[in-house]
């Protein structure tokens, strides 16, 4: 049996701001189990839902050194859906309101978390022969592996594998501060290590130790080795990427079920999908006080707001967007222009746009069970999870061909009848309108080729099971006694 531990900074059901929880927390149910023992390590936040706090069970406690202080470190743990989940609990550092604060803190915290991880493991019990880390929360434990823990022969041939869910977060802050805080020696503090343009950088320290580098998407890990995608890191990346791979993202196929959404208003398979829908948008359209219309072209966006994710195009055509015959729902938080931008024509609009600036589970799943198209033009998007989502509900992405969009999206061709969703290649906003026009179009005056598409989108497989293969394989080739 091989003794997998993912670490990281977010799980589902525990703790999620975006697409890096999904995967962490439904991957690990997508192993074979007689093979692997995959198991994962958080944070105990005490923003995560009492209900939940509750049903973990303390397992020890000890002290350490870090930074200039001695701090608890407790140790709880909790079987959910099959699964064996570990908690760090620190009221010191895991108290906020939220997972993360500022960067300055941040890096503390995680730092902290990276050093009790390693700490935690002869105290449970559990050695793992893999670590599999995750964005640069974990970046440190690789290096602290490779550093002062080597003395203690548990952890002799733990090899760690780090997946970039984005590379964008760094965790970057001046030298000084971050080795005070992590207590790494100098040495580690030069370019070819956690140096990194005259700062020290977390991530950089995760790409540098681990045994393998892995993002989630061929097309990501591609780009990534290029300059305009790189982050300042594509010099390395491309030095390594004979170890470097892109498996794709699944999602929870599972969890996101319109045949057994319990959060959806009518639920459907291929059978249904069509009265379902026009009945699902009705519901939302009743909900969220716009024109109750089924005809309407209901385009959905759920997202963080932020640069990422394209909002800035958006921001240039709005207004043409607007137009009579389309409802744009939007359900996300963000950067104050974005949420702004939104709630304005919300307010302009308030029969056809609905700016919902705030996070629920819930209203997600009946705007990609009501919504007939889902925008997504990323600027990039490592893999993506939301068009996957949409996909499964029979709502046609219309995407930026970038990172996982690109991969996962097939976009549609009138003369051969193919597609699943609609997309444009530059990173323009009148690329963009024209392409929502093109879908507008189809759906408006080719409801049949529409119709054929939601079909099609609905039977593609995004579920983990290839894709867990996939990270199967890169498991067995990490622990093959040579
Ligand atoms: P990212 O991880 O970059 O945010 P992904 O597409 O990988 O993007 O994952 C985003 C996840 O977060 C999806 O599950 C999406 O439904 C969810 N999500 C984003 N914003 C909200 C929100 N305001 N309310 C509910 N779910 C949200
Ligand atoms: C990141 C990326 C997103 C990806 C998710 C899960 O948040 O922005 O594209 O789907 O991680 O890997």
């Amino acid at each position: 049996m091989k003794k997998i531990l993912f670490a990281a900074s977010e799980c589902v059901p525990f703790i999620k701001t975006g697409g890096l929880a999904d995967v962490v927390g439904s991957l690990p149910k997508y192993f074979d189990k007689n093979e692997y023992d995959v198991r994962v390590i958080m944070p105990k936040y005490l923003c995560i839902k009492e209900e939940l706090r509750n049903k973990m069970n303390y397992i020890n406690h000890f002290y350490t050194d870090f930074y200039w202080r001695n701090q608890y470190v407790g140790i709880l743990e909790m079987e959910y859906e099959g699964i064996h989940f570990y908690f760090i609990d620190s009221e010191f550092y895991f108290s906020g309101p939220w997972p993360y604060s500022n960067m300055r803190d941040d890096i503390e915290k995680f730092s902290f978390f990276s050093k009790a991880v390693l700490s935690a493991l002869p105290i449970i019990g559990f050695r793992p022969d893999i670590i599999h880390c995750h964005d640069w929360q974990t970046g440190l434990i690789p290096v602290y592996l490779n550093d002062s823990f080597q003395g203690n022969p548990f952890f002799h041939g733990i090899k760690t594998i780090f997946t970039i869910h984005n590379l964008k977060f760094q965790g970057v802050w001046d030298i000084q501060t971050i080795r005070n805080i992590t207590g790494l020696s100098d040495y580690y503090f030069t370019n070819d290590k956690l140096e990194a343009y005259q700062n020290g950088n977390l991530l950089k320290g995760g790409l540098v130790y681990a045994d393998k580098i892995t993002t989630v998407s061929k097309s990501y890990a591609e780009e990534i080795q290029t300059q305009f995608y790189g982050e300042n890191l594509d010099g390395l990346l491309r030095a390594k990427s004979n170890n470097l791979l892109g498996i794709l993202n699944g999602i929870d196929y599972n969890f996101y079920n319109p045949k057994t959404d319990e959060d959806i208003d009518y639920t459907y398979d291929t059978d249904n999908v069509f009265q379902a829908k026009r009945r699902n948008k009705l519901a939302l359209q009743k909900k969220l006080g716009l024109n109750c219309d089924e005809n309407a072209f209901m385009i959905g966006i759920v997202s963080r707001l932020t640069g990422q994710k394209g909002f800035d195009l958006v921001e240039c055509v709005m207004e043409q967007i607007c137009s009579e015959d389309v409802q744009l729902v939007i359900l996300g938080t963000g950067e104050s222009r974005f949420e702004e931008l939104f709630s304005y024509y919300a307010r302009k609009y308030p029969n056809r746009v609905s700016a919902n600036i705030y996070y629920s589970e819930s209203l997600s799943h009946q705007i990609y069970a009501g919504s007939d198209a889902f925008l997504m033009p990323s600027l990039f998007e490592p893999c993506g999870l939301s068009q996957l989502m949409s996909l499964r509900y029979g709502t046609l992405p219309i995407v930026r061909e970038t990172g996982g969009l690109r991969d996962t999206v097939i976009p549609y061709n009138e003369y051969t009848g193919e597609g699943t969703g609609y997309s444009f290649a530059n990173y323009n906003a009148h690329e963009m309108l024209h392409i929502i026009n093109y879908a507008k179009e189809t759906y408006f005056n080719h409801r049949d080729a529409w119709n054929k598409m939601v079909l099609r989108a609905m039977k593609q497989d995004f579920s983990w099971s290839s894709s867990a293969k996939e990270y199967e394989k890169l498991y067995d080739s990490l622990t093959e006694v040579k």
